[in-house]
């Protein structure tokens, strides 16, 4: 199935404060230069928040990981739990087609789908609460036909259930996920013919279905209110998004200092000769300081984001670290480049990836870059 960006798109996207905070938690996840491996679960917070995903979310993904829009687009595009068009308020409802389901009655499924939602896959209902989509197996053969419901299996499933379950999804209420016929998990229809005894005295429902009902929000959206947000190595006020986040706090050694600096050794800042450096406060101890400035110069700041790597948010921090011009920028050495790379809290590394040296001396000298007509034709951010 060809899968592209939705013909109609909002003019922006942005995290809620919360998934911000949540977003950089899971970037600080990963060593210096390697964020872009959080792509698919910041992909995913953006969906879980809009319900599809913008051509807008998958931007700003892109500028939050340092990525080319074509990086992203790919992924979001490659896998098919990314929805590129709008779902249902309520329920986006997946109904498996393969073999199993197949022969078990899938068809009957899409068939009520096709009655009660839209006549076509991927069609958002009148009321505008269901849309559904045909997906490949999702692992449930045992319990075919099934379907996902938001974040739910609903196995063992009928036409009849299926309908069932789309009005009392449609009347606010959410039914018990799980099989649908009476069945405990996957045992035999006729019921347990082995391990007898262990049926006796369970919880009324499989383990599954328990964590289901106490969590209670199989077609809840994740909105960011879901604390704890599980990054525990950074300090709580981040995690509430009260303060601006720390991405690469020190980690602790299972739960607990590992010395009285509270940081992990394995942590500790390292010099270009390998051995641990001694820390500084407030700042990494790494290469040289290079000159800054007290302010702009007369005539204001550089555009820094004419820098291909450099967000608003980097810009903020440069300006904050006393960098206002290109022409201070080309003129860093190895060993200034080497400091600032190491004191962009939360974008370490970032310098010497996207090489802000050699754009700079091209824009410091009056010229463009490829990156920056795109910034200026306003393709890129939409302040500029
Ligand atoms: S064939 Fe439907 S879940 Fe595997």
């Amino acid at each position: 199935m060809l899968r592209r960006l939705h013909p109609e798109q909002p003019e922006s996207f942005a995290f809620t404060q919360a998934n911000l905070a949540w977003a950089e938690g899971q970037i600080s996840k990963y060593p210096e230069g390697r964020q872009a491996s959080a792509v698919i679960p910041l992909l995913w917070r953006a969906q879980e928040q809009e319900g599809w995903l913008t051509q807008k979310a998958i931007e700003t993904v892109a500028d939050m990981l340092g990525m080319a829009y074509i990086r992203v687009l790919e992924v979001a595009t490659f896998y098919f739990m990314f929805q590129l068009q709008p779902v249902g308020s309520v329920a986006h409802v997946q109904i498996c087609g393969t073999t199993t389901c197949m022969i078990c009655g899938a068809e009957d499924l899409m068939a009520v789908c096709k009655e009660k939602i839209a006549p076509k896959a991927h069609m958002v209902s009148d009321d505008g609460k269901f849309s559904w989509e045909e997906v490949e197996c999702l692992g449930s053969c045992a319990n075919a036909p099934m379907a996902q419901i938001g974040k739910d299996y609903y196995e063992d499933l009928t036409a009849e259930r299926l309908a069932e379950l789309l009005d009392e999804l449609s009347a606010g209420k959410v039914p018990v996920p799980g099989p649908q016929n009476g069945r405990y998990a996957s045992e035999p229809k006729g019921g347990p013919v082995v391990l007898t005894a262990h049926a006796e005295g369970r919880a009324p429902y499989n383990a599954s279905v328990t964590l289901a009902t106490d969590i209670g929000d199989t077609v809840k959206r994740i909105d960011g209110t879901e604390v704890p947000l599980r990054t525990p190595w950074r300090d709580r006020s981040h995690e509430s998004g009260d303060a601006a986040p720390t991405p690469h706090a020190p980690k602790l050694s299972g739960g607990a200092p590992a010395d009285e600096t509270g940081i992990d050794k394995r942590e500790a800042p390292v010099t270009s000769a390998g051995k641990p450096a001694e820390p500084v406060e407030g700042e990494e101890n790494v290469g040289t300081r290079p000159e800054a400035l007290e302010g702009p110069r007369e005539g204001g700041a550089d555009n820094l984001k004419l820098i291909k790597g450099v967000g608003p948010k980097l810009e903020e921090l440069c300006n904050s670290l006393g960098f206002y011009h290109f022409d201070q920028i080309a003129n860093w050495s190895a060993d200034e480049v080497a400091w600032v790379d190491a004191n962009l809290t939360g974008f370490k590394g970032r310098v010497t990836r996207d090489d802000w040296v050699s754009q700079a001396k091209v824009l410091a000298e009056g010229g463009e870059t490829e990156f920056a007509s795109r910034v200026k034709k306003g393709d890129v951010y939409d302040d500029d």
